[in-house]
């Protein structure tokens, strides 16, 4: 193997030791994370301690699958938002009527990047959501007749379940305050409406009163909660119990059921563990994590989800070939951004068939077949530590959860994002890592990973239903 190629791939590589060690570090960051918020403390806050923020999602009621009605969900975590109709059938069964809109082709001012830059003002962000579940309010007729039998007739003023995913401060289940903005998100930053700080439910909800629209905020939720809840509702009875939510897409992120929420002074039994801050010495960041970092929105912070998720693969990807200092690639990679989607196509590269992407097509057409492959190892490289670095995680939130609660021996988790549901190959190696690190701390759980499609869509109109009712 060409040298160069070795020591940066190497530098990539996570042994199984080190996994290991990552595995134990994620546990005493929640077991600390735990005992803080337990003692009225603010998990995250000193990072040295605990770097995950440990949210309430004041969530108490996880779904049967049984319940049956029409509600309605909004849906942002990122540069696409949507709004959601669900009707639920019963027996697991959902059917949803959805519009969705890139948040860049939304605003068509002085922002070339849409309403998610700093200039735009927090309520233009917010008149947009409410424009676009008015839309599909003014269509509601459209059920389904074989679904509508067992659905309500449409109220009055509609039960909304708003997905916000961004770590926010929820002081109950219909008061969400954001933190801080994450996946270079930036909207209101540099305005006098600001949203960080501020309850997004209630900006969302003076929004439907600016534009009357009928439509009453019974919940905010984490898109992970969402999965969660949707994955719980949808599989099968003979699945087990789903216990855990993972977001693997441009953002990611994990929450689980925790036993003994309310002893650690929890409103609800699900955690938003908010693990993209996960920070620990032990974390494998090399020189091009670090000036990743540097020039992202939120130096210093966001650390974990810089190493694996959607946002910020492309980005690695390119970065690392750079380092290659090879003039052809240099040229082709000067002029062109790599995606996730460009990357994953890249590290499957088949020499012999064509890729959906076109940059890769073109690497294959320029480029000499050695330097090809150079350029696939190294992203399937940093596809291989994302997916180590998240069976770590996803291990050690299996072992917090079986060492409490020893009688569970069989775990689902609901899985949505397009990262690990559109790259078999990634789902196979995380399934994998979470077997062989549980059995390596000497435990015992059959985990499995369920894909959970528009698990946040249908999660929060799923939580705006039960809460409107009870
Ligand atoms: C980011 C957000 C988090 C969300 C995740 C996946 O990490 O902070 O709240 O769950 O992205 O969308």
């Amino acid at each position: 193997m060409d040298p160069r190629l070795t020591k940066l791939v190497e530098s990539l590589e996570l042994s199984k030791v080190l996994m290991i060690k990552i595995c134990q570090a994620f546990q005493r960051h929640l077991s600390q994370g735990l005992l803080i918020h337990k003692n009225g403390g603010i998990p995250g806050e000193d990072v040295s301690i605990c770097s995950l923020k440990m949210l309430d999602s004041c969530i108490t009621n996880i779904p049967s699958g049984k319940e049956t009605g029409v509600c309605y969900g909004l849906d942002f975590g990122g540069s696409n938002f949507r709004a959601v109709k669900a009707v639920l059938c019963g027996k697991g069964r959902i059917e949803i009527f959805q519009n969705s809109a890139s948040l860049k082709e939304s605003f068509q001012g002085h922002c070339p990047e849409g309403l998610v830059h700093a200039e735009v003002p927090g309520t233009h962000l917010f008149d947009r959501f409410s424009l676009q579940l008015k839309d599909l309010i003014d269509h509601r007729e459209d059920t389904p007749m074989e679904c509508s039998m067992n659905a309500e007739n449409n109220p009055a003023v509609v039960p909304l379940g708003f997905t916000f995913s961004f770590p926010c401060l929820q002081e109950s289940l219909n008061a969400a305050r954001l933190i801080t903005w994450t996946k270079e998100i930036e909207t209101g930053r540099a305005t006098e409406c600001k949203v960080e700080g501020k309850d997004v439910a209630k900006m969302l909800q003076e929004a439907f009163l600016r534009h009357s629209i009928p439509a009453r905020v019974f919940a905010v939720i984490n898109d992970t909660v969402g999965t969660l809840i949707s994955c719980a509702y949808q599989k099968s009875e003979d699945d087990p119990d789903c216990l855990i939510g993972l977001i693997l897409g441009t953002g990611s992120n994990v929450c689980y059921y925790e036993p003994m929420a309310q002893e650690f002074n929890y409103k609800g039994n699900v955690i938003n563990l908010e693990y993209g801050s996960f920070f620990d010495p032990i974390l494998p960041r090399n020189e091009v994590d670090i000036e990743l970092d540097r020039s992202s929105s939120n130096p210093g912070g966001q650390s974990f989800e810089k190493l694996v998720s959607g946002r910020y693969i492309g980005e690695l990807v390119q970065k690392y070939c750079m380092k290659l200092d090879d003039p052809a690639v240099l040229d082709l990679l000067e002029t062109y951004i790599l995606d996730t989607k460009d990357a994953a196509a890249l590290a499957t590269l088949e020499t012999s068939n064509p890729t959906s992407s076109n940059i890769v097509n073109t690497m294959k057409r320029i480029l000499p077949s050695s330097t090809v492959n150079i350029l696939k190892a190294l992203s399937l490289a940093i596809f291989n530590r994302s997916a180590d670095l998240i069976s770590c995680s996803l291990a050690a939130t299996v072992l917090r959860i079986i060492t409490y609660s020893p009688e569970i021996s069989r775990l689902s988790i609901g899985v949505d994002g397009s990262l690990i549901l559109k790259n078999e190959f990634y789902f196979e190696r995380v399934t994998c890592g979470i077997s062989s690190l549980i059995e390596s701390a000497g435990k015992k759980c059959d985990v499995k990973l369920i894909p959970t499609d528009d698990g946040s869509g249908k999660g929060a109109a799923l939580v705006a239903f039960v809460a409107s009712r009870s």
